[in-house]
């Protein structure tokens, strides 16, 4: 962490800096403050696409700070990808606040997302609020992000009027894994009519962006057409407004079966290992640490 402080002094809440609209590009690093909701909406003005990762901690998190990603997601994918739980229910609101956290402080120029999980805005608008609030105050993060669309009208809504802005999540929700199961949305007609009524809907509510997830490419370009809102693809096809991965989905950390819509720029998991075990090998036959690593 004394690496990542003296690279990134804390950045202030995102809450704190300034709204106005740059007219520079999201990329490259060009941008000297924190990407806003409204630099997102001037992107999909000019049609400019961006990209979106998750991030779950600050070391992570400033990697993708400096290579120009403006948009950071503390997801609640963090539940398969970082806390080894076989879903994203049981996350916790005190597990997004704490990780919300060390993604603000390793950045400088991202947009922080913090993630609500499953549980923290279903009862209605004011439990959305509260859960909300301790994840701006707490955390710092600028911006929140839940799953469906008229179902979580009321809480957008009150969230939105509440200066918070909201990016949505529509097509396939892993919250609602244990009725959907994780297949491809919006296939049927019927399917497909009502993610336009909601991405719509969310829309009208306010919502800053939608996320569609698992969704047939025609399906998801028609939604992003007619939204004047940006869209954040995942397993949606090249007409969204952006793209979003998984962090350790697209740099081959995650063990297993990986996703066809994922593609893997890295292979970290067989570089961390080859390292691991060198290390191991080198502590066995004495090798490390040599004479250069000690101090007399
Ligand atoms: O939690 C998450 O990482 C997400 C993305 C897949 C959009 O919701």
């Amino acid at each position: 962490m004394t690496q990542i402080s003296a690279a990134h002094p804390p950045a202030p809440p995102q809450a704190a800096q300034s709204s106005k609209t740059s007219g520079t590009s999201l990329y490259g690093g060009v941008t000297t403050r924190r990407v806003t909701v409204r630099d997102l909406a001037g992107a999909k003005e000019r049609g400019e696409k961006w990209p979106m990762l998750t991030a779950y901690d600050a070391m992570t998190a400033s990697v993708f700070d400096e290579a120009g990603i403006p948009v950071l997601l503390v997801g609640d994918s963090m539940g398969n990808c970082h806390l080894g739980y076989e879903t994203t229910v049981p996350v916790t609101l005190d597990e997004i606040a704490i990780l919300s956290a060390a993604v603000v402080r390793g950045t400088k120029r991202a947009l922080v997302i913090g993630d609500l999980p499953f549980g923290s805005y279903q009862e209605g608008p004011v439990q959305a609020l509260r859960s909300t609030t301790r994840l701006v105050k707490e955390a710092g993060v600028g911006a929140v992000k839940l799953e469906g669309g008229e179902r979580s009208l009321a809480q957008t809504e009150l969230l939105v009027s509440a200066g918070i802005p909201v990016m949505s999540h529509l097509g396939l929700t892993p919250q609602s894994v244990n009725t959907m199961g994780y297949r491809v949305q919006g296939r049927a007609d019927e399917d497909a009519h009502r993610l336009l009524r909601d991405a719509k809907a969310a829309q009208d509510a306010g919502a800053f962006g939608v996320v569609l997830e698992l969704v047939p490419e025609e399906l998801a370009a028609e939604v992003s057409r007619s939204l004047h809102i940006p869209t954040i693809g995942i397993g949606a096809g090249s007409g969204c407004d952006a793209q979003v991965l998984v962090w350790t989905d697209m740099m081959g950390l995650t063990s297993g079966k990986v996703p066809r819509f994922v593609k893997q720029y890295a292979a970290l998991r067989s570089v961390m290992g080859d390292a691991a075990r060198e290390f191991a090998d080198e502590v066995r036959g004495g090798q490390f640490p040599a004479p250069e690593h000690a101090f007399h």
